[in-house]
C-alpha cells in the first residue's frame, strides 16, 4: 500500500489508496479540425486531448451460433464519467466492449456516441470518432520500440482524416504531423515512460506493457477509451500506478472510460457508475455501493 505523506492526497474507500499528483491546467481542449488551415494564420497551442463523450447502449443482443451472448443489454455512460462493467468469467464483458468498439456486430440494438448512432459504422470510423480500447491481453507489436508502438495509435487518426489532409496544403499536413508528435510526447510524459522510449516492447516488464498499450490508446485522443482489465495480473505497485493514471485521465484529461474490472476496491476507488453483467445479461446497475451489497449481484458471484 501506498504510503501517502499528506493524508488529504489519498483518495479512495476501497482496497487501494492512490496518490493524487498535482498537475498544470490544461489550456481549452482542441480538436485537429481546428488546427490552423490554408486562410488562417492561428497556430494552435499544444494539442490537447478532446472532451469525453457518452456512450449509450441500447437493448444489445449478440449471438455466435446458437450461443446467446448478450441479452438485451442497456446502458448510460455519461461524458468524461468511470464506468465500471463487472460479473464472472463469461458473462459477457470483453463482447459488450467489441460491440461497442465494432469488432463485433450485434444482432439488434443501438450504440449511440454523443447521441449518434454508430452500431453499423466499422471499427475504424468509430476509432476516427474518438473509441480507443485497450485489450484484456496485451495487444502490442513485438520487436517494435515503445514509440514506434505508439505511434501506430497516432497513425490511425491520421487515416481517419484522409480527405482533409489531401485537400490541404502541404504546410498545414505539416503542422498536423508537428502536433501528433506533440500529442505523442504529452502521453509519453504522462505516462511517465520518457525513459523507455526507444526500448523494444519485449524487453519491458508486465507492468510497463500495459502502460505503453494505454499510451497507444491515448495517441488516437479518445472521447471514449474502454480499459479491458488493464490491471489484470499486475502487481501491487504496478496496479496502484495504473489506477492513478485513470484516475489522473478523469481529471485532467476529462476522458470518459468504461473499465472491465474484478477488483471490487479498485470499482469502489475509480468508477461512479457500476454495470453488472451475468450470462449475458445486465442483472444490477448503481453506484459501487449499491452495486456491492445488491443481493443478486453477490449470488452471480458467489452462487446461492
Ligand atoms: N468470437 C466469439 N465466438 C464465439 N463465442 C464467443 C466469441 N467471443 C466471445 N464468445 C463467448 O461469449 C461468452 C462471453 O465471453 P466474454 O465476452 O469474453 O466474457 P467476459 O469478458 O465477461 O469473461 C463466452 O461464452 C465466450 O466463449
Ligand atoms: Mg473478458
Amino acid at each position: 500500500m501506498l504510503n501517502c505523506a499528506v493524508p488529504q492526497s489519498c483518495v479512495g474507500s476501497g482496497a487501494i489508496r492512490i496518490r493524487v499528483r498535482t498537475f498544470q491546467v490544461l489550456p481549452e481542449p482542441k480538436t485537429i479540425m481546428q488546427v490552423a488551415r490554408p486562410g488562417s494564420q492561428k497556430v494552435p497551442p499544444a494539442q490537447t486531448p478532446r472532451p469525453g463523450s457518452s456512450i449509450v447502449a441500447d437493448d444489445i443482443h449478440l449471438t455466435f451460433g446458437g450461443l446467446s451472448v448478450l441479452r438485451g443489454v442497456s446502458f448510460s455512460a455519461p461524458g468524461g464519467e468511470i464506468s465500471a462493467f463487472i460479473g464472472p468469467n463469461g458473462a459477457g464483458k470483453t463482447s459488450l466492449f467489441n460491440t461497442i468498439s465494432g469488432f463485433y456486430q450485434p444482432s439488434t440494438g443501438r450504440i449511440r456516441l454523443d447521441g449518434e448512432d454508430i452500431t453499423r459504422l466499422p471499427a475504424h470510423a468509430r476509432a476516427g470518432k474518438g473509441v480507443a480500447r485497450t485489450f484484456q491481453n496485451i495487444a502490442l507489436f513485438r520487436g517494435l520500440s515503445v514509440l514506434d508502438n505508439i505511434k501506430l495509435g497516432g497513425h490511425h487518426l491520421m487515416r481517419a482524416d484522409t480527405i482533409s489532409a489531401l485537400l490541404s496544403a502541404p504546410w498545414a499536413r505539416r503542422e498536423e504531423l508537428a502536433l501528433r508528435e506533440e500529442l505523442e510526447r504529452r502521453v509519453i510524459d504522462f505516462l511517465e515512460i520518457d525513459h523507455i522510449r526507444h526500448r523494444p516492447i519485449e524487453s519491458l516488464s508486465y507492468g510497463l506493457q500495459k502502460r505503453v498499450e494505454l499510451a497507444r490508446a491515448l495517441a488516437m485522443r479518445p472521447r471514449v477509451l474502454l480499459l479491458d482489465e488493464p490491471v489484470a495480473g499486475m502487481n501491487r505497485e504496478e496496479t496502484e500506478d495504473m489506477a492513478r493514471f485513470i484516475l489522473d485521465l478523469h481529471d485532467e484529461w476529462a476522458i470518459t472510460i468504461l473499465l472491465i474490472e474484478h477488483d471490487m476496491g479498485l470499482v469502489m476507488d475509480l468508477s461512479s457508475h457500476v454495470v453488472v453483467l451475468s450470462f449475458g445479461e445486465v442483472i444490477a446497475r448503481g453506484s459501487p455501493a449499491e452495486v456491492r451489497s445488491n443481493p443478486e449481484v453477490i449470488r452471480a458471484y458467489l452462487g446461492d
